[in-house]
């Protein structure tokens, strides 16, 4: 029941119309009886969302593509694991007071360790956002040995350099001899779901390949792996690690994560459900 006391929560992002977010986060609430409701907006520049979430008193918000990073200079307070990831992907409004976090690393670093350790290992991050930075940052505290691979050389430059990584533009990828790869761009996502940023004949078994991408829940790249023989996480699993994170800094309770899986589940159309 909606009613004045209310309070309103939102994922901001460009695009956004594929989250999953407002119907797992609802059923979440009405789960736990907590007075909350959860919507999706389409945001291009993120002060004026935050602007918004000011003036309108929302309570917490999701951030996603594109504004992970751009968002910092629009709070007030950064937690300090958010602030040495530079990069922020959950908000709550203290009375006003707008605080960022990063769950993107502890939801991957999760979602990783069901599988396997990282200590020791070779891992290889696609991508140079806020996403790859986050998820980046966890794998090295965790002692990996860290490549990035990027479309662009100087944001995967950049980034390589804070992260003390090794860089490796896209385009001169000729193998992957690493034990994990970990894709953290949209390529893939709904509606491009044939495209995958690696050549299939790079994919070799023994290699564990994630995507983070879960709009479709098995992307080309996954589909890929799985022929050759790779173990494979989608982008659920880091999803719900992160989400989790989120309810429970916003409402104070802990997140019924099994209502929260099955209602992913329920949104996902009946090919996807078979496919995973
Ligand atoms: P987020 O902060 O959520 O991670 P982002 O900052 O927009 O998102 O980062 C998107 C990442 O996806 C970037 O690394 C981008 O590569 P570039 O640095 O070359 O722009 C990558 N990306 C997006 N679309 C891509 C595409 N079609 N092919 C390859 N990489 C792509």
């Amino acid at each position: 029941m909606i009613d004045a006391a209310t309070q309103v929560f939102a994922v901001m992002g460009n695009p956004v119309s594929h989250s999953l977010s407002p119907v797992m986060f609802n059923r979440a609430f009405s789960e736990t009886g907590y007075n909350g409701v959860y919507v999706a907006f389409q945001v291009t520049a993120i002060g004026d969302g935050i602007s918004a979430m000011r003036s309108l008193g929302i309570k917490g918000a999701s951030i996603t593509i594109p504004h992970k990073v751009s968002i910092l200079d629009f709070l007030d307070e950064i937690d300090p694991m958010a602030e040495s990831i530079g990069a922020v992907n959950t908000v709550i409004s203290h009375e006003g007071r707008l605080k960022g976090y990063n769950s993107d690393c502890l939801g991957a670093i999760k979602a990783l360790e069901e599988i396997t350790h990282l200590e020791g290992k070779q891992v290889a991050i696609i991508g140079a956002g806020g996403a790859a930075r986050a998820i980046g940052f966890g794998v090295k505290s965790r002692g990996a040995g860290l490549t990035l691979i990027n479309r662009s050389i100087s944001k995967g430059e950049i980034l390589a350099a804070a992260l003390e990584a090794e860089f490796i533009p896209i385009s001169e990828l000729r193998s992957l001899p690493f034990d994990m790869l970990i894709q953290t761009t949209s390529v893939g996502m709904t509606p491009h779901i044939h495209q995958s940023p690696v050549p299939a004949a790079l994919l070799t078994p023994g290699l564990l390949v994630m995507d983070i991408v879960y709009a479709p829940l098995k992307t080309r790249l996954l589909k890929d792996a799985i022929e050759a023989g790779c173990r494979t996480i989608n982008g659920l699993s880091m999803f719900i690690h992160q989400a989790a994170f989120q309810f429970e800094l916003w409402t104070g309770s802990p997140a019924p994560l099994a209502v929260m899986k099955q209602s992913l589940m329920d949104s996902l159309n009946p090919s996807q459900k078979r496919a995973s």
